[in-house]
């Protein structure tokens, strides 16, 4: 059975810090560890404390036009948890998650974010391109739970014009799971977005 990959929600709170400004990097993706007060609107914050989840940090993507650079990869940070609610500001894109094929060899290897405060040399595992093969995939800008833990992904830019992904990682007081987190967010999960 193919694993679940994500959920799109309903929740219509402007994600963004009032005045906050998306950051741009100098190459071709570059990966920002932020305080989360810093970066989302604190009545999103309080939404989703009330849900429970607390909030950890805010993790942000910036991709240059047509980047294409993001390896296939599982974000292993030593979290216990590995699902994350994604934000994307672009004009159009696609992540795509894959599983590896028979007999693949997932590389491990580490990513470092700018401004990464405690956030050093995160632990990271790659798939080659052509030891992928794609599971699912989505053009959605989110609101969305992904799941990031232990399913291969991947995000490119298909527009010219700049690609950001918002990152709410999060922990929970109870044990985490995919389908604990999916029930917590049960009333707020669609099957499609209203265009
Ligand atoms: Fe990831």
């Amino acid at each position: 059975m193919k694993p679940e990959t994500h959920k799109l929600l309903d929740i219509k709170i402007p994600p963004l810090k009032e005045g906050f400004v998306l950051p741009v990097g100098n190459s071709e993706q570059t990966f920002y560890s932020l305080k989360v007060e810093d970066v989302f609107n604190p009545e999103l914050i309080s939404f989703f404390a009330e849900l429970g989840f607390i909030p950890q940090y805010a993790l942000i993507f910036h991709h240059t036009p047509y980047s294409t650079v993001q390896p296939i990869h599982v974000d292993n940070n030593l979290e216990q948890f590995r699902c994350s609610i994604n934000w994307v500001f672009c004009d159009h894109h696609l992540l795509r998650w894959y599983e590896p094929k028979p007999g693949a060899t997932p590389i491990p290897t580490h990513v470092s974010p700018v401004h990464g405060g405690s956030l050093k040399d995160v632990p990271y595992v790659t798939l080659a391109e052509e030891d992928a093969v794609v599971i699912d995939e989505t053009s959605d800008k989110g609101p969305m739970l992904v799941s990031i833990g232990n399913i291969f992904h991947k995000a490119v830019n298909l527009s010219d014009a700049d690609r950001w992904s918002v990152i709410l990682k999060f922990t929970l007081k109870s044990t985490p799971s995919w389908d604990y987190v999916v029930e917590k967010l049960s009333p707020y999960i669609i099957e499609s977005r209203d265009k």
